[in-house]
């Protein structure tokens, strides 16, 4: 819990950047993001864990939180989260993005990059811990739910996982809606889903996910 808003995460606040309120956390700047007094600001449009949050889901993150975070390109979101949370394991498969998550490693000594396709959990088993608090998925490729239910085993009995699920990375001839449907069918194979909730407007066709393992 946050020390001055308890419906956030402890580590993330809300601070005036010159528009009002708006997530936050303490780190070095990555993006080039509005920062001050040590603050940087967390935009909810371009992280769509930070959407969740905006929209009132319980993440599970917290300080200390261990993390598994799939799919974290150049290290936008991520690096939000290793400011708050505890050792976090970050994969990513495309080779031009890890590259500059290598940087975002650099002021973050808790951040640890992982060049390896979230499909195959079996290839980055070893280096992940086991009992992980949270998992947070945002893959944005076809198949989400599956590679949600693959990464399941890093989980504690009671963790958290936060999924961002794409509509149009499944299929972009189908309803959204029905989409989600089946995403939240394949994930049920694992997981009990706690919360749901659409990001708009943060995000158009996206829908997040909080779960847990069964
Ligand atoms: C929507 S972007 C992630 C944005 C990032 N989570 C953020 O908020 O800063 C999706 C990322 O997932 C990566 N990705 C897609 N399929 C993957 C896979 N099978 N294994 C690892 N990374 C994958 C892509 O290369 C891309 O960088």
């Amino acid at each position: 819990m946050s020390d001055d808003d308890p419906d956030l995460p402890a580590g993330v606040a809300r601070r005036d950047f010159g528009d009002g309120p708006a997530l936050a956390t303490r780190g070095e700047s990555v993006y080039g993001e509005p920062t001050g007094d040590g603050w940087r600001r967390w935009d909810p449009h371009r992280s769509k864990l930070g959407a969740t949050i905006e929209k009132g889901l319980d993440t599970g993150l917290s300080a200390d939180a261990s993390v598994l975070y799939l799919g974290a390109a150049n290290g936008t979101t991520v690096s939000h989260v290793a400011d708050v949370a505890g050792p976090t394991y970050a994969v990513e498969f495309a080779p031009r993005s890890a590259r500059d998550l290598l940087g975002v490693c650099d002021t973050r000594s808790n951040l640890f990059p992982l060049l390896k396709d979230a499909r195959k959990p079996e290839t980055y088993a070893h280096v992940v811990e086991a009992d992980l608090d949270v998992l947070v998925q945002d893959v944005a490729t076809r198949g989400q739910a599956r590679v949600a239910v693959e990464n399941a085993r890093f989980l504690a009995d009671d963790g958290r996982l936060v999924l961002a699920v794409k509509a149009r990375s499944e299929d972009v001839t189908a309803a959204p809606e029905a989409v989600f449907d089946e995403a939240l069918a394949d994930l049920r194979e694992a997981y009990d889903v706690l919360a749901r909730t659409p990001l708009e407007p943060y995000h158009d066709d996206h829908l997040a996910v909080v779960a847990t393992p069964r």
